[in-house]
């Protein structure tokens, strides 16, 4: 396939290669030369409609590690705001002669919009509460490093579930690679669908921990509510936030995953953040190997 859209229209086997490129991508940048040559003259654009901290600077790094040349567009300083559209604007970039996009834009399906009206290669960074590939690839492969496989683990997602493209992507992705995947959350903030979608259905934050090996906590997405949702963020601290007093209750270790931004003591105590369960900042790691090996595996289809 020409694009990344999303984790749905992938194989095992699409992720397991993508998995594989990346091993040998995080073996390049642990070098003292992290550089590679191999996308040497293709020039990417990373065209962010949304903010982004993690998802922005990894993609440009994994670009400058694979020797591309980058550019880096963002709607709030841009023509955009003098009423240019999404197309004209994409088209624009691309007529300076560039290969590829990776944009992030906050309407689902905007990257599968523009792709029917484009001719680049297009990676979706993230679109809406849809989808957000790279992050699902990143999260599987730290589980992948830190348990040895994806296969047969219990992965519980936590907290807003409804406004969370990391939760679809990661859903997809789970298991496509055969892991058991429960979701976690208060009722508001489960969409109605998501039975079928073949996942465990969780309330109580306590059981889903004793139940799982792995837990990705997710913040509640406040940008994406149109209306207030219950429980309030004092609320859902109340009854869904996680600490330390909760995993040592509990009979076993698990592995503690949140995608970032953290909001520190609403769904996410920093007495788990930053202990010895958490491999946060591996995950931060392991997004630019994975990068790497999704535009460089992208970058020979035309
Ligand atoms: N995980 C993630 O997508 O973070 P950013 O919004 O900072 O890119």
């Amino acid at each position: 396939t020409k694009h990344l859209l999303g984790i749905k229209g992938l194989t095992a086997d699409d992720i397991q290669l993508i998995f594989e490129t990346a091993d040998n991508f995080k073996d390049v940048i642990n070098r003292p030369i992290k550089k590679v040559p191999s996308l040497r003259d293709i020039t990417i654009a990373n065209v962010f409609f949304e903010n982004s901290t993690r998802t922005k600077l990894s993609f440009e790094l994994a670009e400058k590690r694979l020797s591309a040349d980058v550019i880096n567009f963002s709607s709030s300083n841009s023509s955009v705001k003098k009423g240019e559209t999404l197309v004209d604007t994409v088209n624009n970039i691309l007529s300076m002669k560039v290969d590829m996009v990776v944009m992030r834009h906050s309407s689902p399906g905007a990257p599968h919009f523009l792709s029917k009206n484009i001719s680049a290669n297009i990676v979706n960074a993230g679109d809406g509460t849809h989808e957000h590939p790279t992050q699902a690839l990143l999260d599987a492969f730290s589980i992948r490093e830190k348990l040895g496989d994806v296969a047969g683990k219990k992965v519980a997602i936590i907290g807003d579930i409804l406004h969370s493209r990391v939760a679809l992507s990661n859903i997809f992705c789970l298991q496509k690679l055969g892991a058991e995947v429960m979701v976690c959350g208060p009722v508001t903030l489960l969409p109605k669908y998501i039975s079928s979608l073949g996942v465990k259905v969780e309330y109580d934050v306590k059981k889903a921990l004793e139940w799982c090996d792995v837990a990705n906590i997710l913040r509640i997405q406040l940008e994406r509510q149109q209306i207030k949702y219950f429980p309030s963020l004092r609320e859902y601290s109340l009854y869904y936030g996680v600490d330390k007093k909760m995993l040592d209750q509990l009979d076993k270790e698990i592995v503690i995953m949140h995608p970032g931004p953290i909001n520190r003591g609403v769904e996410l105590n920093s007495d788990v953040a930053d202990s010895e369960h958490s491999i946060i900042l591996n995950q931060v790691e392991n997004g630019v190997a994975i990068r790497m090996a999704v535009l460089y595996l992208l970058a020979g289809v035309k």
